[in-house]
């Protein structure tokens, strides 16, 4: 780490002097370090101007996402869906970071019943009464990502599938019951973890949530079914998100050889999933996009 002087300015952007910024920041990082507690680097922590640019970018994630609530519905093809989010997002000057990232042939993820994530529209899968579906948006404006998720009951569901629904939108205000400045990250996952299963439930163990911000994925890793106690402290100014998938059968999944994206369930059993994207503060958090 750089060492500054105290009247030096900030490393945070902020062009105020260190010892009225984060002087007293970084000896509370400092001194849990020493207690062996993982630290976010300070290229994690993002400045006002940044954390500016990333709520613009997840202000669009949110109209598109709420665009695709108006619309969504039976006689859909997630293809259809895959149009008005690139259409929607281009139109606010924005690109879907989905598209071309790591290969992926399209703007959102359609990830329907016994689909975990990643899920890729098509042409030929049309939404049906009974189905629940998660769509899977993330914004890249002007280089600042947001990222966010949400379930859809499609027409009459069963009572089975629209508790795995709800159960798992309740697993984010859980989860957050747990984010605090300062807290540790693993608390988030752990509690997740329990409420699922309190509730029968399983929590996917190999994929979880990732930092935010001036990249699409960044560290930290969030696991979902962290150990209380241990992960990376929530320091203000660091953005993650929130993206529990939850299984009705076992915890075990599989990704599609073929197509090299689509995660099932290896039970064929249905998986929820919503996602929210949170930034901690001085003084607790703020949902950014949801
Ligand atoms: N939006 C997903 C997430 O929550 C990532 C999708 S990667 C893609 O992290 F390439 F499939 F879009
Ligand atoms: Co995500």
């Amino acid at each position: 780490m750089l060492k500054l002087g105290r009247n030096d300015t900030c490393w945070c952007g902020s062009g105020i002097k260190y010892k009225n910024c984060h002087e007293n920041f970084d000896h509370k990082l400092n001194s849990m370090r020493g207690a062996g507690i993982t630290i976010p680097p300070h290229n994690l922590i993002k400045t006002p101007a940044q954390i500016e640019a990333i709520r613009e970018s997840a202000k669009i994630n949110i109209a598109v996402l709420d665009y695709v609530a108006e619309h969504i519905g039976a006689g859909i093809t997630t293809e259809e869906i895959d149009r008005w989010v690139y259409e929607q997002t281009v139109k606010y000057h924005a690109i879907p970071a989905p598209l071309n990232f790591k290969g992926y042939p399209k703007s959102v993820c359609t990830s329907i019943n016994e689909v975990v994530c990643h899920g890729i529209p098509s042409p030929n899968v049309v939404l049906k009464e009974g189905d629940i579906v998660n769509v899977d948006c993330s914004t890249n404006l002007n280089g600042y990502f947001s990222d966010s998720s949400r379930m859809f009951c499609i027409g009459e569901v069963s009572s089975e599938k629209k508790r795995l629904v709800d159960i798992t939108e309740q697993s984010l205000q859980v989860g957050l019951s747990q984010v605090k400045p300062w807290g540790l990250l693993g608390n988030v996952g752990a509690a997740i973890n329990s409420f699922a299963k309190q509730n029968g439930y399983s929590v996917v163990r190999e994929i979880g949530g990732h930092g935010i911000g001036l990249e699409f994925h960044e560290e930290p890793w969030v696991s979902f079914v962290a150990k209380s106690g241990t992960g990376m402290v929530m320091a203000p100014g660091l953005i993650f998100t929130i993206e529990p998938m939850i299984n009705m059968g076992s915890c075990h999944i599989r990704t599609n050889r073929k197509d090299g994206w689509t995660v099932r369930t290896a039970d064929g059993n249905p998986s929820a999933q919503w996602e929210i994207q949170v930034l901690i503060t001085r003084d607790g958090y703020e949902i950014l996009s949801y």
